[in-house]
């Protein structure tokens, strides 16, 4: 299942935000595309207030991982564009951040092999002063779509 939803203003990602978050909990995992400037980061800083985290979120394009303890659930963030193979992403204890909390990944295809079946992707696009997102999930997050 997939919707496409055009982001008019920074206010419409955040209403986005505003409504994933309490489908998010430890285990869920949110793989987010799209290129440089597409508002992945900025999806995140809004993901995160709503889930009370009050400390600043930035984007982990050079540490590869930034973690949040302040709010309901850890959050883990990770951009995995310097990655260069699977193992760099295991030595990462990327499991156990999946097991314990809401894990959002920007640049996600060498994750693709160890995400869980059940994900809400986020896929960023924009076009001149167009943006938009395609959001698909499995059926047990059919909820979003109603
Ligand atoms: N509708 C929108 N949604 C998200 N970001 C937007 C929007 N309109 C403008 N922006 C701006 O676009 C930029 C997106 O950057 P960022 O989130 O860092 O992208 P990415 O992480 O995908 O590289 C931010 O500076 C943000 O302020
Ligand atoms: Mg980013």
């Amino acid at each position: 299942m997939s919707k496409k939803i055009d982001l008019t203003s920074e206010q419409d990602t955040i209403d986005l935000a505003h409504y994933i978050a309490p489908l998010l909990g430890p285990g869920s995992v949110v793989p987010l595309s799209g290129d440089l400037g597409s508002g992945k980061t900025f999806f995140v800083k809004a993901l995160g207030s709503f889930l009370g985290i009050t400390e600043e979120i930035d984007s982990p394009s050079f540490v590869l991982l930034k973690e949040y303890h302040c709010g309901r659930f850890p959050l883990y963030h990770l951009d995995l564009y310097r990655l260069k193979t699977e193992d760099e992403l295991m030595d990462l204890g990327v499991l156990d951040m999946i097991e314990s909390g809401i894990t959002v990944i920007e640049w996600p295809r060498l994750a693709q092999e160890i995400l869980p079946y059940e994900t809400l992707r986020l896929e960023f696009g924009f076009e001149d002063s167009k943006r938009w997102v395609l959001v698909s999930a499995e059926d047990s997050l059919k909820e979003f779509f109603e």
